[in-house]
């Protein structure tokens, strides 16, 4: 069994991936309602929350999790190594795709902003210009259930403010670095058509994909299709 989790419905968007790829694996979805939003959180809160998730999905027989939230990924390097060694974080893959980019734009939680994780993650792959934006307003958003054809004229002038703040920073390339923002990608994509969007949730399921096909390799046995 795989994990999935998120402080909401972000990772639903990482989850949709591997559904639609992995036929033979049960998935289960865990949502931190209680505890979200996790992006106004401390470090020390992430820890401890990110921590008991993944205890959980273990205790429900997952053998890997994805952390699919960049917030709660951004702590990884300070979980105990038990953790790390059954769950995977979703900046890596985003940032190494981003890195072809020259100027980056992330839009980010407060938290993710302030750790500057994708800024260090990106220049550990390239020397692109790196501009991070707050869009912390974004996730009470499409946790209030809007999303792509479905915003509300109060929603999409939300989505329209952050576009222009991404606007005014000339990216080429902008890496939703907040799995909630995946369900605005198409209404982001129409306000900015010449900006390369990188979407974090898709980014890191693919890299869990990619661990469990090495995995399934090396027992001789491949149970997902292209
Ligand atoms: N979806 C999460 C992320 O990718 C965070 C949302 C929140 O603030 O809870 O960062």
């Amino acid at each position: 069994m795989i994990g999935v989790f998120d402080s909401g419905v972000g990772g639903l968007a990482s989850a949709r991936v591997l559904r639609s790829r992995l036929k033979a694996e049960n998935i289960i979805y865990l949502a931190d309602r209680k505890n979200a939003p996790y992006g106004t959180k401390s470090k020390e809160e992430l820890i401890s929350l990110v921590s008991n998730d993944i205890l959980r999905l273990k205790n429900y027989g997952c053998r890997i999790c994805l952390i699919a939230c960049c917030t709660a990924s951004s702590v990884y390097e300070h979980l105990d190594n038990e953790l790390k060694k059954i769950s995977l974080p979703i900046i890596e893959p985003a940032a190494l795709l981003a890195s072809r980019g020259r100027k980056i734009a992330v839009i980010a939680t407060e938290h993710t902003v302030e750790s500057s994780i994708f800024k260090q993650k990106i220049a550990y792959f390239s020397k692109a210009e790196v501009a991070q934006i707050c869009a912390q307003e974004l996730v009470s958003l499409v946790e209030s259930g809007e999303h792509d054809g479905n915003l509300t004229e109060k929603g999409y002038k939300t989505v329209f403010n952050v576009s222009q703040k991404i606007k005014s920073a000339n990216p080429d390339t902008l890496v939703l670095g907040c799995t909630h923002f995946s369900h605005l990608e198409k209404t982001l994509s129409a306000l900015l058509p010449r900006v390369k969007i990188v979407n974090s949730a898709k980014e890191g399921a693919i890299a869990l994909l990619s661990e469990i096909q090495a995995e399934k390799m090396e027992r001789g046995v491949c149970l997902y299709t292209e």
